[in-house]
Formats: structure tokens, sequence, C-alpha cells
């Protein structure tokens, strides 16, 4: 990569791109009065809800709440940064993106850490080597020979194996990207030597198939029975899965995706014909790690071990859960036998067993409510209380919607709880956000404060209303107030022809979900009323506020007032 991209050419991009063409090349749509509908491709559906349309350039899902311009498609699609999407829209439309001079400075940056990229590949290639063709590289072979691990699921992913050789890397490859990629150890007298020796080396990769880090394995009992790469400027563990990019190389949309605990587990499953298995780093499962796997897949199943530090992982990752669940998004929860890892059943049961467990796993209401029970009985007021205590953070970290309202009388049932009783003290966290389906007929108790910033960020020529009315802002004062004016602003800059390039503007401000919503907001307007709305609303707006100074000004005292609010009061004394 090298150089910003110019806005123009991001404009320039979205006029040449129709949407409609560019998402019918992937999900094949159907006209239907002004839009164009399909089933939605984000989740699972019966009868379509995903609907694009052309003069808005834009397509949003009733059912699941996406929704953006043809550079967010595509990075939902086919799961790229904005970056790569606007290289893939170039290619659709036959262009090339075109850079601007970069810094000097950002330009060795980035060099240096595609050498990093680079290293590591070559590394990687290395430990192949050592493991296929050396004599050392032997003991190796045999111990996943013993392990049941054959040569193709070998080379999948890409195995291999570091020799007993302090100086192994050193000798082959530059030190400072070795240091930047994580494979040295610098001791504290200042030698440098070579961070995996003598073990199983499983590459770390991306997303996009690059090698990041490293975990090893020793061939023995030995311990530490793994090392994993630091972090490093190219790896976080947090972020990262291992065996996504090799699973994502088999299928890009899997129906579920198993998460288990080892590098092990997910390569016995890959010998064993299951592909759709990853592993966490050797930590539990962030967050982060399950909303980069729901990007994939809908469903993920999250597997333990049958032991207690198993169990307790289990019972920790249900905040990361509850926070990362939404509409359209499943979690089930594998809890395996006494004893058994993922690689050991499957070895002793066979695939089909095994197959069989996953799609029987627990579903998340049932883990959750029977794992609590275990611990407080619901038989008494004090274990009633506590069981409420215990499970309505979690509930209350779920966004709004049907699953929330059914765990929550769940619980509620559970509690013997009436359910006014609970829910008037449900705080409300998104009590500020718009509501993305708010229909025509509702528009009456919509705020004339909505109404305006959604109907100017779906008709942004409505902007010359603005100019034209001569609007006191200061005057102004209602919430939402900043965002109207910074659309205001971004147009009369920008000039962007329609939402699809509103949107764009404001796709790295914090705005950015709030201004989404809005855009998707359907106001069910005939095309011929919407100018009058808009002018109604801002003069609604205008008159709320001056209306609201008026009686401010009328309770002060005549001798406190300025000149000027003097002045103010008898100009609306007249027009009010
Ligand atoms: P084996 O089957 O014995 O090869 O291991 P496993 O894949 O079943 O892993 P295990 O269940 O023992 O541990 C789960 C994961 O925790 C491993 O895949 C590693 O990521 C991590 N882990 C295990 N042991 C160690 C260790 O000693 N050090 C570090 N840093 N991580 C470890
Ligand atoms: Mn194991």
């Amino acid at each position: 990569m090298s150089g910003k991209i110019p806005r123009a050419f991001i404009d320039d991009l979205l006029t040449r791109v129709d949407i409609v063409d560019l998402i019918d090349s992937h999900v094949p749509l159907k006209k239907t009065g002004s839009n164009y509908v399909a089933r939605c491709p984000f989740h699972n559906e019966k009868s379509p809800s995903f609907s694009v349309s052309r003069s808005k350039q834009f397509y949003h899902c009733f059912g699941c709440g996406v929704g953006g311009n043809a550079i967010s498609f595509v990075m939902e699609f086919n799961h790229l940064n904005f970056i790569e999407a606007i290289e893939d829209l170039a290619a659709f439309v036959g262009v090339s993106v075109p850079r601007e001079v970069v810094l000097e400075r950002e330009a060795v940056e980035s060099r240096n850490l595609s050498e990093v990229y680079a290293v590591l590949q070559r590394v990687a290639a290395y430990y192949v080597e050592q493991l296929r063709s050396s004599v050392e590289g032997k003991s190796a072979v045999a111990y996943l020979k013993a392990r049941g691990i054959g040569a193709e699921v070998a080379s999948e992913y890409m195995l291999g194996y570091a020799p007993k050789d302090w100086q192994g890397l050193e000798n082959q490859f530059p030190r400072q990207e070795l240091l930047a990629a994580g494979l040295l150890v610098t001791h504290e007298n200042g030698r440098v030597y070579d961070r995996f020796r003598e073990r199983v080396m499983f590459p770390i990769r991306d997303k996009r198939g690059r090698v990041i880090a490293f975990g090893a394995r020793v061939l023995d009992d030995s311990l530490p029975k793994y090392l994993n790469s630091p972090e490093t400027e190219v790896f976080q563990k947090g972020k990262e899965v291992y065996g996504l990019s090799e699973l994502l190389a088999k299928n890009g949309r899997p129906k579920r995706i198993l998460l288990v605990e080892g590098y092990m587990d997910v390569i016995a499953l890959a010998q064993a014909g299951i592909h759709y298995a990853v592993a966490a780093l050797g930590t539990a499962a962030s967050r982060a790690h399950l909303d980069l796997l729901f990007r994939y897949s809908s469903e993920l199943v999250l597997c333990f071990d049958g032991d207690a530090a198993g169990r307790a992982a289990a019972w920790r990752v249900m905040d990361a859960v509850f926070l990362s669940l939404k509409e359209g998004r499943q979690v089930r929860i594998m809890l395996l036998p006494q004893g058994q890892d993922p690689d050991s059943l499957i070895r002793s049961e066979g695939a089909e067993a095994f197959v069989e467990r996953v799609a029987s796993a627990h579903a998340l209401s049932e883990y959750f409510f029977q794992h609590l029970l275990t611990d407080v009985s619901n038989g008494d007021i004090e274990g009633r209380a506590r069981l409420v205590e215990m499970a309505q953070p979690f509930i209350n970290k779920l966004v709004e919607g049907v699953y929330r309202e059914m765990m929550q009388a769940k619980l509620n049932a559970l509690a013997g709880l009436k359910v006014a009783e609970v829910s008037k003290e449900r705080p409300n966290a998104r009590q500020n956000m718009p509501s993305s389906n708010v229909s025509g007929q509702m528009l009456g108790r919509v705020s004339s404060a909505r109404t305006a910033v959604a109907l100017l960020l779906q008709n942004p020529d409505l902007v010359d209303v603005l100019e034209q009315k001569k609007i006191d802002w200061q005057l102004l004062d209602f919430p939402g107030k900043s965002l109207l004016f910074t659309l205001m602003h971004k147009i009369i800059e920008g000039n962007p022809a329609n939402t699809a390039m509103v949107l764009e503007l404001f796709r790295e401000s914090t705005e950015y979900p709030q201004v989404l919503a809005l855009a998707q907001m359907d106001l069910q307007l005939p095309e011929s009323g919407i100018r009058l709305q808009f002018i109604g609303a801002i003069d609604r707006l205008i008159e709320q506020a001056s209306e609201k100074l008026y009686t401010e000004l009328l309770k002060k005292n005549l001798t406190d007032l300025t000149l000027a609010e003097k002045e103010m009061l008898k100009k609306m004394r007249i027009n009010n």
C-alpha cells in the first residue's frame, strides 16, 4: 500500500458504481415498486427484507438492521477493510486507484511492515522445510504421525519444525525484521537467539492468509508445553484466531464456526474432515474474537474442554457473548465430557458422533440459566434475589429486541417476578439511538429534529432550504442540533449527490452509527411532499426555540434585560 486515496476519487467511484448492479451481481435482486429486494445476505431469512434503493444508492435490511452504501456492502459482503473495498469497487467499474504522495516517514514505516510480513512468511517456509527434509525434523514428523496428522493437513496448516539451533534464523534472515516479527529473544546480556527451538511450529495467519505469528509445541512432556509469539506490530492476540484463514480457504461462508481451545484441536478436527473449527490463542475468547467470527457466520458454537478449567472458561466468556449478540446472531455452548478435548474425543468417538454433539450443543439461554441454577436455587426468596442479581447485569448487556425480551421473561419467570416490576428498572441504554424502522404513520411522534436530519440525509439537495432561511443557529436549541449543523456544512462543502455519498463523509466520525440509522429511517413520504415536510420541520424547530427564549425573557425583570434582549423581545411580541 502506498499513499492515501484521494477523497475525490472515492466520490467519483460512488458516482460510477450503481449499487443495484453491484449488489445484483452478488445477490439476485427483484424489483418491487421503486426499490429492489432480496433475501438478506447477512442473516438467514425466509422472506426478503433486504432492500436496495437506486435513488439513494443505499441498501438496508429491515430484519437485521444492516445498511450502507456500495463501499459498506463490499466491506461487509467480502469481509474487506475500507482500502480493500475501494480497490475491489474500482476493479468492478474498471478503473485503477490513484494514490496521493506519501510522506517519507510513512513510506519507510509501511515498507518495514511489509518486510516483517515477508520475513514471517519465509521463516514459516523454512520451518516447513526443516520438518520435511532435515534429519532432526524426522522426530517431529513421527510426533505428528503418532497424533494421527497426515501430510495433507500438515501442509494445509503449514506445520513446521524449529530445529535445536540457537542461531538458526539469524544466519539466514535480516536481524531487524526477525526482531520486529518476535522471532528472536534478546537476553539480558545482550545476546540474541532464536525464540523457538525443538518445537512443532503452527503458523498463525490473519484472515488474508499472511503469516503474522507462531504457536510452538514441544515434542514431549516438558514445559512450557506451548510457546506463542509475543504481540508485535502485526500480531495482536486479542484480535486473531488460529485457523480462520484455513477455514475461509475451504468455505468463505460457513454455516457455523466452532471455537475450540487448542491448536491441536483445530488440526485434529481438520484431519477428521471438520473444517470449520478455529481456536483462540491461549486466551479467553474476547468480544473482538466473536465479532470477527460473526463476520463470516451467523452461528458460533463455543466448545470447552471437559475439565474444571474448561467449565470456568465457558462462564468467563459470557460477558463477551452477551455484548456481541444481536439479531441474526446465534451462540451455542458445547461442554465436552470429563477429561476430553475435541482432539481426544474425535479419536475415541469418530467424526460423526462429534458432529452430532455440535448439532445438539446447548442454546445459550439454556446453558446460561442452567449454570446459574447450579449455583443458586430459586426455591426461596434469598435464592431468587441472588439469581436476579447475577443474571440481570448480563441481560442488560443485550441489545434491545425480541431476544432480550425473552431472556428477561425467562429470568422473571424463574425468579417469580411480574414483568412490569423488573422492566421498570431496566436501564435503557439505547434510548438516545434513533430507531431504524420508524414508519410514516409514526411521523407525528418523531421529533422535528430527527425528521429534519433524516430528510436532509436522504435528500442532500434540500440544503438550499437551510441556506436560504438565514438561520440564527445560536438561537436554536434542540437535541441533534450539532448533528444537523455538521450535516449542513458537510453537504455545502462536499456537495454529495446522494445519501451514499453523504454517508461516506461520516464514515470515520463517531456520529456514523446515528447517521446510518437516520439514513435508513423510512419516512414514507411521497416524492412531492419531501420539501414541504422539511421546511415544516425546520420552521417548527425555529419556532420552538424562539418560544422558549420568549418565555425565558418574560420571566426576567425588565431592568435586567440587555439592550439586545429588549430588541429581541420587541420583535417577538410582534411575531407571537
Ligand atoms: P495438546 O493436545 O496437548 O497438544 O494441547 P491442546 O491443543 O489440547 O491444548 P491445551 O488444551 O492443553 O491448551 C489449550 C491452549 O492453551 C493451547 O492450544 C495453547 O494455545 C494454550 N497453552 C497450553 N499450554 C500452554 C503453555 O504452556 N503456555 C502457553 N503460553 N500457552 C499454552
Ligand atoms: Mn489436546
